[in-house]
């Protein structure tokens, strides 16, 4: 499991001797039952929806809303982490680099970073996804498109049949994801100010995970 593997390496790499973590891009808080065994957790996500549902599922976290980008947290933490591949929401080079150096600035001295790429563009792949599953009354159906729809770019199409009390309707979404290289990431960890400990390749974290800590004595 990727959040049970993103604990064995920030306990490798924290110095820091505290135990506040953020989760950047937490939605609604699947990973963070893992975090609390561990850590005392903070949850920041761009989607109020994602968060009403976060708010609901554990009343006594503290949850802020911003853009990874940009949002400001008047505290520092031990470990930031950034899993399911949200990064690619900040789309452009640019922006990742901007988010890094925020994500830095939030991290205390000898504090871990632990960030799962979407894909890389060494390893993207278009495809077609498919998948049909059943939760009680609910038959859903979806179909993912995933293509190149320009240079550093991807194109993610989801179709869905939702079958319900007796009528299939069909929903659309689509949505637009950075495709950075391995050095674009390696580049916006080191300009942030951080060290790469690790890119760590194992089979519980789909895209791999880069793992950076901020050096003992800075700011
Ligand atoms: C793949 S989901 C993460 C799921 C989450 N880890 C969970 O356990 O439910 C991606 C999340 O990124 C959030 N997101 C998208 N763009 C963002 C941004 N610019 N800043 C912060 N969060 C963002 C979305 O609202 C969504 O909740």
């Amino acid at each position: 499991m990727e959040a049970e593997k993103a604990i064995t390496l920030i306990g490798q790499y924290l110095q820091s001797p505290g135990n506040d973590l953020l989760d950047l891009a937490c939605g609604t808080g699947g990973h963070i039952p893992y975090w609390l065994r561990h850590y005392s957790v903070t949850g920041l996500d761009l989607s109020p929806e994602m968060l009403a549902v976060a708010r609901e599922k554990f009343p006594n976290i503290e949850f802020h809303r911003g853009d990874m980008a940009d949002f400001v947290i008047d505290k520092k933490f031990d470990a930031l982490v950034c899993l399911w591949g949200s990064i690619g929401f900040m789309r452009t080079p640019d922006n990742l680099n901007k988010a890094l150096v925020n994500f830095s600035a939030h991290l205390k001295s000898g504090g871990v970073l632990l960030l799962t790429p979407w894909s890389t563009q060494e390893e993207f792949e278009p495809k077609i996804v498919v998948e049909a599953t059943k939760h009680s009354e609910v038959r859903l159906a979806r179909m993912e498109n995933v293509r190149l729809k320009a240079p550093g770019l991807v194109e993610v199409d989801f179709h869905h049949l939702i079958g319900r009390d007796g009528k299939v309707t069909y929903c659309h979404q689509s949505m637009e994801i950075g495709l950075f290289s391995r050095q674009q990431y390696l580049d916006a960890i080191a300009g942030a100010g951080l060290e790469l400990m690790e890119y760590c390749r194992a089979p519980e974290i789909r895209m791999g995970a880069f793992v950076g800590r901020k050096p003992l004595f800075s700011n």
